[in-house]
């Protein structure tokens, strides 16, 4: 099967067109006659993947604001999904393609929220043949939601229009499922892997620029969140400490990267601006992070002068507060669920320290511990295409009228 996969559900915008081992392929709407050159069900393979980052736009102003986002993802997606179809190299491109007024008019209307969208897609649907295309794709996946609803809205529009060009059907996807399918993957090749069976229960712990999340899995795709954040998420929290601190967007590099010189400086410090574990008494599996960034706040306005030395212990404190907290949590969860295995998704599992722990964690409670190589940690499309070829295959239909859902849940 041949998944195109859309993500625009905040600041990076990515296309990603990945083949699965799965030859027996039957869309219900979509009778395919593909052919597939993976030799075993349960592996995948990145024929295409492309991802502009805006980061260095929002850096610009602190964070990132919904509305530019969307902008950028207008512009991007289009060139995007021009060099995603080269590189994966599965359709040439064609010259001087007609499309009907007709056709052309029902996708005028489907972007028409979109703003400078339609006229670039006509541009690069020139070029494609429909009808080769449609041989090749089987669906395409789309992130729905959660995220910010303004850039959602270009992947989900602009999904509908390929899929009204090319006659392929789409499948709105989940973006924090996205982060948890990428995790039990092995890599064979330069672009192939595995698709590890999961040993459950699991649990997995989500943790990005908007989330923080327990979620328990007993089967596969089957989620429920059993632990969640008060307020801040984690990645948020990572992203406002740095700002305090005067240090660029996003703040978890940042953070991360002055927390390791001091570890490695100080190994065995005491903490000069001790910071609170927040809730970490707590008998639930919630979270709370809003507290630790106004204590990061208050023990700044007592120094008179934050000098780099002192960025780097607080950077280091504060991380390790928030880390302490998420192992302690996790482990509650584990033994109260009986889980068998630890997944960990979301950007801010790119932490180097939060792997450690991890690692060990798992190690001492002796269950597995399954978390993405790093590329595919913080969002990308990679996962969605994942995302939508496993529920694809598990039964879930695919819907020609779905919305964008900012918050968007399990
Ligand atoms: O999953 P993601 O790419 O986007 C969202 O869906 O939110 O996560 C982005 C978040 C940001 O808050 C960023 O600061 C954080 O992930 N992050 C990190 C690290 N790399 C990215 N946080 C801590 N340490 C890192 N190494
Ligand atoms: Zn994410």
């Amino acid at each position: 099967m041949i998944i195109l996969g859309i993500e625009t559900s905040c600041d990076e915008t990515a296309i990603c067109i990945i083949e699965t081992g799965d030859n027996s392929a039957s869309l219900q709407n979509h009778p395919t006659e593909k052919q597939t050159n993976l030799q075993s069900f349960g592996q995948v393979k990145i024929l295409g993947n492309q991802l502009y980052s805006q980061i260095a736009l929002h850096a610009q102003y602190g964070g990132v604001f919904p509305m530019m986002a969307k902008r950028e993802h207008v512009k991007n997606l289009t060139p995007l999904l021009e060099k995603c179809i080269e590189e994966s190299n599965i359709v040439k491109f064609s010259k001087n393609i007609k499309i009907s007024e007709e056709k052309k008019e029902k996708i005028q209307k489907i972007l028409i929220r979109e703003q400078g969208l339609f006229e670039p897609f006509i541009e690069l649907a020139e070029k494609i043949d429909q009808t080769a295309w449609n041989k090749k794709i089987d669906a395409i996946a789309v992130t729905n939601g959660p995220g910010l609803e303004p850039a959602l809205w270009v992947g989900v529009s602009f999904a509908k229009a390929l899929s009204e060009l090319l006659d392929v059907p789409v499948i709105p996807t989940n973006h924090m499922e996205g982060h948890i399918v990428v995790a039990p993957l092995t890599k064979i090749s330069e672009n192939t892997f595995e698709i590890k069976s999961v040993k459950y229960p699991a649990i997995a712990l989500l943790i990005s620029g908007g989330h923080t999340q327990l979620v328990l899995i007993k089967e596969n795709l089957k989620y429920e969140i059993v632990g969640n954040t008060k307020d801040d998420a984690i990645g948020e929290a990572f992203d406002k400490v740095a700002r305090i601190l005067g240090l660029p967007y996003p703040g978890g590099p940042q953070i991360s990267k002055l927390a390791e010189k001091e570890r490695l400086e100080f190994p065995n410090k005491i903490p000069p601006h001790p910071l609170p574990r927040p809730m970490i008494h707590s008998h639930d599996l919630n979270f709370s992070f809003s507290g630790i960034k106004t204590a990061v706040l208050y023990t700044i306005q007592k120094i008179p002068q934050i000098t780099d030395k002192i960025k780097q212990e607080i950077a280091r404190e504060f991380e390790d507060a928030v880390v302490e907290v998420i192992v302690k949590k996790t482990k509650q969860a584990v033994e109260q669920y009986g889980a068998e295995t630890i997944i960990m998704g979301g950007g801010v599992s790119a932490n180097k320290k939060i792997r450690n722990d991890f690692t060990k964690l798992a190690e001492n409670l002796n269950i597995n511990f399954l978390v993405p190589e790093i590329s595919a940690s913080t969002d990308n499309a990679f996962m969605i295409a994942l995302a939508g070829y496993l529920n694809l295959k598990s039964g879930k239909k695919t819907e020609k009228e779905f919305k964008a859902e900012g918050n968007f849940s399990f």
